[in-house]
């Protein structure tokens, strides 16, 4: 519960910033838990006691890095991508060279990527900023990416969300989701409806699916 609202005090401070520059040193700097949908993937994998070499991840929008931090101290191999030239620069600052046998940073956008196999991919806050052209074959390399009895983590924004009108986001129904996750156990899914600031500190409606679900 605590990460829960977590959740919610980051995206905030997100909001509140005017770049991704400031999002980025004010997270690294003030919060360091990782997103409670990640948290949550990684219990249920501990609970399956995984034989560590399984542990293969893709971090996609990693963006701050803490959750990529959060995989890395977990001892998963990770692939972390973002199409921010600034995220590229932290997360080596943050990880590089301790980590640099288990990490592949990659900055490109959701566009260009080829997703490689995966036990975990995690996507907190990054798949509605993928423009909704390109969201199904996106969707579609995730789910050829994750290997039988590996989870998806991250969020999904609703049709009541104030940047509804954006034609540069992706924004799901219910239904849409289910449709999505066919195929899948859904074994987190909460939906959140509240106000909050936006980057220039006025008032915004998120509308937000927290979802975690392994792939059958
Ligand atoms: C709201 S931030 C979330 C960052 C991080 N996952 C977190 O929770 O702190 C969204 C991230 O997605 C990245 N992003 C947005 N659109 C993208 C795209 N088309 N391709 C790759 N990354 C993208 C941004 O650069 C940013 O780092």
């Amino acid at each position: 519960m605590q990460h829960y609202f977590y959740i919610f005090t980051r995206r905030d401070y997100f909001m509140k910033q005017s770049s991704w520059n400031k999002h980025y040193d004010a997270l690294t700097k003030t919060a360091p838990l990782p997103a409670a949908t990640l948290s949550f993937a990684l219990e249920q994998f501990n609970k399956e006691h995984i034989d560590p070499a399984q542990k293969t991840a893709i971090d996609l929008g990693f963006g701050s890095g803490i959750d990529s931090m959060a995989l890395l101290n977990d001892g998963w191999n990770l692939t972390a991508m973002d199409k921010d030239a600034t995220a590229i620069k932290y997360l080596r600052q943050l990880a590089l060279p301790h980590y640099a046998a288990r990490l592949k940073i990659i900055h490109k956008s959701f566009e260009e990527i080829a997703l490689h196999p995966a036990l975990l991919i995690n996507a907190t806050f990054s798949l509605p900023f993928c423009v909704p052209q390109h969201f199904p074959a996106l969707w579609k390399n995730i789910r050829l990416a994750l290997q039988p009895g590996g989870r998806f983590a991250g969020q999904f924004f609703g049709m009541e969300d104030s940047w509804r009108a954006r034609e540069d986001m992706t924004f799901h129904t219910p239904a849409l989701l289910q449709e999505l996750f066919t195929g899948f156990s859904v074994e987190q899914m909460e939906e959140t409806k509240r106000e909050g600031r936006t980057v220039g500190g006025a008032l915004k409606h998120w509308h937000v699916f927290h979802i975690v679900a392994q792939y059958r």
